[in-house]
């Protein structure tokens, strides 16, 4: 959510940052921003848009000298939340006297209070951003023109709410100021230069070294090093984190967009999140992670799972795997909603926080009052470094590699194989006996394999998408643990083909959703072939009786159930624990190819932003 990047060093800034920007687009892409600094002053651009057109604004608007010369700079790729997606509202924002220029990530909660008294004080402002009003705060205590840190932290002792920033000044052209209370900032330190992003894609190709910020830090950043402090200008240290992943690992590498590359890439990302984890000798898993005795774990009473979005239904199908597997009472809990109930927490909960970029806000404050709460409280994250890993100490990381396409694909099937390795580790100390966890780790192992065999049908796939791509509305059904996939599945058609799709427990559609069945709309209903089809065939019945076209997701070989639908999309046969996993990749390749038919920009959905930092 809004892409932030930072040079100085020796390369051309202007090129480094409009690199960076693209890297970073999948954060917010409705506007985007630059402002670079030389001997000659500052040069500052906005347009509305991708990032592309702003490449284009810059390299054909200004001066060639002035580009190649500059070393210092900012820049910005916006996800709206104060103001439209106009050039007066992109950033960066600059301060009243135009020395200042700042690039904001986050909302200042405080900033019509701010605002009237900077008025008062004769203030003008020109956009309807509160990041414009933070500018303005920085410009406010620049009086004496030569210490920028100190303003910033001025500034930022006034501030409620979050942000990352990224400052610079006219007159302090080897420097930036950044900070961070809620947004992500990290710092690659590379030779003689330093690199600011909100996060590490945009800083791979130039250095693996990096420096992620704590909530309230502030650097002073330069081509030969950062100056750590905290808000109140005391000097903090940070530990120097590897990144362990290349630029290429960020790239379409070949593919049309992002998110089908993804889809493809799910036998690796899984075999990479399985990698070490599988002890066949105690029939268990390797959670080292958790970091806890199997006496400590057979002393956790009850397991809370907390997300968001696509997260949120991972953790839905987990609430069954702890139940299943390890016998443990599970709650699932909508990440928003956490902190704003009264939720019971004891002493012996595990609450699970499950986050593709570990940023997500929502889940964030749900992480935060659990532990307020005195749970213990573990992230399965894939972002390495993100703030719910780095909060939660205690965790499991996906080893998924990075995901760039704002839906989420791989990520979701390494939730699931994380959550049932968990389950699996649970059970094995407390009641799952060595042979069943034998088998379970059987299958974990043929993951990868299973998966392959679902791309396997892409062109079966997109053949059967070719005859929905005209829908505007979709029903997904299942139950079980087809349930929370068909919720999955209908959020992947949504998002990406703008198909107004939902997501129903089978059962539930005939206590209202029913009534909207007709001839052109369809049902995607999940019939693999494990405990309960045959009560969601019933429901199929009641669709067809409504004219309603069916596609079904059927196991292979199970002709009679194909003969229900309409088309039949064939996965692998599986164990009820694995059916929503090759479910959900079937339906993410259907997704895929009616957004594509449908003409639709496919990695970057309108309105949508990769990693929501707001709440
Ligand atoms: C959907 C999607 C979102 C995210 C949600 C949580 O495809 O990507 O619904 O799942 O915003 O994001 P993370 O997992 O990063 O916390």
């Amino acid at each position: 959510m809004c892409g932030i990047v930072g040079y100085v060093g020796h390369e051309k800034a202007v090129d480094v940052l409009i690199g960076g920007l693209q890297r970073l687009e999948y954060r917010g892409y409705d506007s985007a921003g630059i402002a670079v600094l030389n001997q000659g002053g500052m040069h500052l651009a906005r347009s509305v848009g991708k990032v592309r057109q702003l490449a284009d604004l810059v390299y054909r608007d200004w001066d060639a000298q002035f580009i190649a010369a500059a070393r210092v700079g900012i820049a910005h790729t916006r996800w709206a939340t104060h103001g439209p997606p106009i050039e007066r509202n992109a950033h960066p924002q600059v301060d009243g006297a135009g020395r200042i220029a700042m690039v904001h990530n986050g909302i200042i909660e405080n900033y019509k209070a701010l605002q009237q008294r900077l008025q008062a004080g004769g203030h003008v402002f020109k956009s309807d951003t509160d990041s414009e009003v933070l500018a303005h705060l920085i410009g406010e205590y620049y009086t004496d023109g030569n210490d920028l840190l100190r303003a910033v932290c001025a500034a930022l002792g006034q501030v409620e709410g979050t942000y990352g920033i990224a400052v610079l000044a006219c007159d302090q052209p080897d420097r930036l100021v950044v900070a961070r209370r809620g947004s992500p900032i990290v710092l690659g330190l590379g030779h003689d230069e330093t690199i600011v992003a909100s996060d590490a894609s945009a800083i791979v190709a130039h250095t693996d070294q990096v420096i992620y910020l704590n909530d309230d830090d502030v650097a002073v950043v330069g081509a030969d090093g950062v100056e750590m402090r905290n808000i109140h200008n005391v000097p903090v240290s940070r530990e120097v984190s590897r990144i362990d992943w290349d630029a290429k690992a960020a790239e379409k590498d070949g593919f049309d967009h992002f998110m089908l590359k993804e889809i493809f890439e799910q036998p690796e990302a899984l075999r990479n999140t399985i990698r070490g984890r599988l002890d066949q000798r105690q029939a268990t898993a390797i959670i080292s992670g958790l970091a806890l005795s199997p006496r400590e774990m057979a002393d956790i009473q009850r397991v809370v799972l907390m997300g968001c979005g696509t997260s949120l239904h991972a953790a839905m199908v987990g609430e069954y795997f702890f139940e299943d597997l390890a016998d443990l009472p599970a709650d699932v809990e909508q990440a928003a909603e956490f902190r704003y109930r009264n939720p019971i927490i004891q002493s012996r909960d595990l609450a699970i926080a499950i986050s593709q970029s570990g940023e997500t806000a929502d889940t964030l404050a749900a992480v935060r009052e659990a532990k307020h709460k005195g749970a213990l409280v573990a992230g399965v994250c894939n972002v390495v470094g993100s703030t719910i890993a780095r909060e939660t100490g205690l965790g499991v990381y996906l080893h998924a590699g990075p995901e760039i396409g704002v839906a989420s694909t791989k990520a979701f099937t390494s939730q699931l194989l994380v959550l049932f390795m968990m389950a699996l580790k649970f059970g094995r100390c407390r009641r799952l006996s060595r042979e069943v966890g034998l088998g379970l780790c059987d299958e974990i192992e043929k993951i990868p394999e299973l998966v392959r065999k679902v791309i396997d049908h892409n062109d079966l796939i997109a053949e059967v998408a070719a005859a929905y791509s005209q829908a505007e509305d979709f029903f997904y059904i299942g139950r079980g643990y087809l349930y929370p996939a068909a919720l999955e599945g209908a959020l992947k058609l949504k998002e990406i083909s703008y198909i107004h799709a939902e997501g129903y427990h089978a059962a539930e559609l005939k206590h209202g959703p029913i009534a909207l069945l007709q001839e052109n709309v369809p049902v995607m209903a999940l019939l693999c072939d494990v405990p309960g089809k045959e009560k969601t065939v019933g429901n199929v019945e009641e669709c067809k009786a409504r004219r309603a076209p069916v596609v079904a997701i059927v196991t292979e070989g199970d002709e009679a159930a194909a003969e229900y639908a309409d088309h039949a999309i064939p996965v692998p046969r599986t164990s009820k624990y694995l059916a929503p996993l090759v479910s959900v990749v079937a339906m993410q390749i259907f997704a895929y190819h009616v957004a594509r038919l449908r003409g639709c920009e496919i990695d970057q959905p309108r309105n949508l932003a990769k990693s929501v930092t707001v709440e």
